[in-house]
């Protein structure tokens, strides 16, 4: 596991000596995934550590919202799928939270932002009002992504960049082990883009969380990921540094250019230029 360059703040329950969130390797072996009779995806080997963000890039229709939803559990797949903790032994007691690609929201909802949380943890029917605690507890889970403005906003009223900050903070309402975000930035201009990547970054190391992030912002992944997959041709066809995998053969014919000369930014100055959350 990486040492995190800021003082991680573990908040899982598990006690390992050597890691901060008892999930060190999200380990996929020679996985596959069929739908409809047509497979998917086929042959993917991939390790996704702690406190990594894992960018996974590829073009459209490649698999990677499959990838993401077989992880979860919500459709089957062939071959492994292992969470090891520090001793390299199978954890079960694992958490996830999942950001999906699109999200059909009734504009004309009343549903609130806080009666979204509030739902999700408690088994009172909306028209109650919630106690104190419930607000402040929701208020402190959305700051963690810059939205406790927004706590009384009706989902249906809020813009797509505030939306996603809502949807993150839910995301992390337990702090999971593992955070699954697919393209959660559709729809947002290059200012919001710039700050939700900011945000995960600086989540993952003050959770040290495990993040796989579905992206087609290439630039921001180069900026942002520590590590690259790249799906294409139903397989993962390479994975590694941002500077390994934009300087592959394969990634280059496939985006039309050569990514690897455009992020030479180093650890450092993305976490100096970070906003803190
Ligand atoms: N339920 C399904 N039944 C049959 N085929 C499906 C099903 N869901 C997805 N597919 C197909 O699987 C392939 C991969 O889809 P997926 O949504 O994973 O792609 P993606 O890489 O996330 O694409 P995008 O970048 O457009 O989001 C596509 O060809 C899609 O049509
Ligand atoms: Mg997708």
């Amino acid at each position: 596991m990486r040492m995190n360059m800021l003082q991680p703040k573990c908040t899982h329950s598990c006690q390992w000596s050597s890691c901060q969130c008892g999930l060190c390797c999200t380990k996929i072996t020679n996985f596959g995934v069929s739908r409809g009779g047509t497979q998917i995806l086929k042959d993917v080997n991939l390790h996704i550590h702690c406190g990594d963000l894992t960018a996974i890039i590829g073009p459209n229709g490649a698999g990677k919202s499959t990838l993401l939803k077989a992880i979860l559990g919500e459709i089957p797949h062939t071959g492994e799928l292992q969470f090891l903790d520090a001793n390299n032994e199978g954890t079960s007691k694992l958490s996830m939270g999942y950001v999906p690609q699109k999200l059909d929201l009734d504009s004309s909802s009343p549903t609130s932002v806080l009666d979204l949380f509030a739902a999700a943890h408690t088994r009172l029917p909306i028209w109650f009002s919630y106690p104190k605690k419930t607000r402040e507890r929701v208020r402190e889970t959305l700051a963690r992504t810059k939205a406790e403005h927004l706590i009384d906003k009706r989902l249906g009223a809020l813009s797509g960049g505030e939306l996603q900050r809502v949807l993150l903070a839910l995301a992390l309402d337990p702090i999971p082990h593992l955070l699954l975000l697919d393209e959660p930035v559709s729809g947002i201009d290059q200012r919001g883009l710039e700050l939700f990547y900011q945000t995960v970054s600086i989540l993952r190391k003050n959770y040290d969380l495990s993040i796989i992030l579905v992206s087609h912002d290439l630039n921001l992944v180069a900026e942002y990921a520590d590590r690259i997959a790249f799906i294409n041709n139903k397989t993962l066809e390479c994975s590694g540094t941002p500077q390994e995998v934009f300087s592959n053969e394969k990634v280059i014919q496939t985006f039309g250019l050569d990514w690897s000369k455009r992020y030479l930014r180093d650890e450092k100055d993305r976490v100096d230029n970070a906003i803190m959350v």
